[in-house]
């Protein structure tokens, strides 16, 4: 094929092995590829390595050009990681001592306030959207705070990175103990038409704004209802929280006594769509759950931050048979690592407790959950046109893993075969294994900075 014609160039060539998930396996190896990625950044083709003169013709590369990737090396879908603050990153790895609503009172609103001021908003932003994207985060659905023009910032520095996000301007309007951190209902409104009209005109292409009210205790029903409108007249993504912690569960019936469960509550006010990702859900009955599969509306599981601060157990299975879109989540800073790898961990370890409570449990397998933390995750945040795993058409969003670095967390032995090295790069890899990140076609770790 002549590369005058209007066909995209290609601008990367890998040949090695590439892991991914498809709709049918959870964990699929292709050995000997060749994957392109053409100049908007897309995947173009993957071919078996066979004929790669041919294929170099028809794609106009040459064969010198090919990234080869060594035997202990593969590329696998960057990660999706469905529900992380932020703005909570400055306190990740500390107090995490005390149950949900007291923790929100003493920790989180007050640290959540101080972004009113862009300096102290700009170092913890630019130091969560670098830590996630170098641990292997590729796509980020965001809360910020209450702030409209730190949650914009926000914006720029994952735009500016490279990461792909969606970002949420926190809106509440009750319930806080920080007196200054919520605003009135009409504010919030306000706000948040001004941070979704400002964001589009941006026009990042990889960076969103997603409505975001903070959870039910913290919103009045007359905010409920704008927030539904302003999302369904503008098709725009919804994020909030659902069904964590039982204490909150009980607020809710207090709050909302009109409503038949904690599902009815965001149901009634319109934010159950299918582009809407409630994280948590770990009190759902299996009728709630019917909800969520009627509406096409997804769970983010975080179960790092459901033990953390003793919110509960989310039964996945459970979920997955009810066909419910679930991705994984950090939620930082309930959850104390901002690591899509240990949010896997978590779920394994998760999934297990459940079988230990009731032998009948199916466990998760380790495919499953890579699955989840990458394809899963597009699921749950509508974006499984785009991104999750390599199919040709698809953004390349990806991790380039080398599980055999120099003084690095995993020994490896003879006769290992890359499922074997899969498993051990999700049970002990970290952020040294990932030695390139890509979005969107874009090389964005290493750093360009550093
Ligand atoms: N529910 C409402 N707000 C929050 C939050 O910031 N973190 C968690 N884990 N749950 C919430
Ligand atoms: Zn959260």
């Amino acid at each position: 094929m002549n590369r005058n014609d209007a066909t995209a160039r290609v601008a990367h060539v890998f040949g090695g092995t590439l892991v991914h998930s498809t709709p049918r396996s959870a964990v699929e190896i292709l050995q000997n590829c060749v994957l392109g990625v053409d100049d908007k950044g897309k995947i173009a083709f993957i071919e078996k390595d066979q004929d790669v003169v041919s294929l170099s013709k028809k794609w106009d590369f040459e064969t010198s050009d090919i990234k080869r990737l060594g035997q202990y090396e593969f590329l696998m879908p960057g990660m999706v990681d469905t529900h992380i603050h932020a703005s909570q990153y400055s306190y990740t790895g500390t107090a995490l001592d005390l149950p949900l609503l007291e923790w929100l009172n003493t920790y989180t609103f007050p640290v959540e306030a101080k972004y009113k001021d862009l300096d102290f908003a700009n170092n913890v932003y630019t130091k969560v959207v670098r830590r996630t994207l170098k641990n292997g985060t590729t796509t980020a659905c965001y809360f910020a705070t209450i702030h409209t023009d730190a949650s914009l910032l926000l914006g720029e520095l994952a735009d500016r990175f490279g990461q792909r996000a969606l970002v949420g301007k926190v809106c509440m309007d009750c319930n806080s103990a920080v007196p200054q951190y919520k605003e009135s209902p009409s504010e919030c409104k306000e706000e948040t038409d001004r941070f979704i009209k400002e964001l589009l005109k941006k026009e990042y292409p990889n960076v969103k704004p997603v409505v975001t009210p903070r959870f039910a205790p913290s919103c009045s029903s007359s905010l409920l209802t704008e927030l539904g409108k302003i999302a369904n007249n503008n098709k725009l993504r919804v994020q909030s929280h659902i069904s964590e912690n039982k204490e909150e569960l009980e607020l809710v019936k207090t709050l909302f006594p009109g409503c038949k469960s904690y599902t009815d509550v965001y149901l009634k006010h319109n934010l159950l769509t299918d582009r809407t990702v409630m994280a948590h859900g770990c009190y759902l009955t299996d009728e709630e759950l019917e909800i969520f599969h009627e509406t096409g509306s997804a769970i983010s599981h975080c179960p790092n931050s459901n033990i953390s601060i003793c919110s509960g157990m989310l039964n996945v299975r459970n979920v997955l048979n009810h066909k419910v879109k679930l991705g994984l989540g950090t939620d930082v800073a309930g959850g104390y690592s901002p690591s899509m790898l240990d949010a896997m961990r978590r779920t394994l370890d998760t999934s297990k407790a459940l079988t230990i409570q009731d032998p009948q449990h199916k466990t998760l397998s380790f495919e499953e959950v890579f699955r989840l933390a990458t394809l899963g995750g597009s699921e749950a945040l509508s974006l499984d046109d785009q991104i999750g795993n390599f199919v040709v058409g698809k953004d390349f969003d990806a991790l380039r893993v080398n599980v055999c670095i120099p003084d690095g967390p995993i020994d490896l032995f003879p006769g290992e075969g890359p499922k074997v090295i899969l498993e051990k790069f999700l049970n002990l890899g970290d952020d040294r294994n990932i030695s390139e990140v890509y979005v969107a076609g874009r090389q964005v770790v290493p750093f360009s900075d550093t």
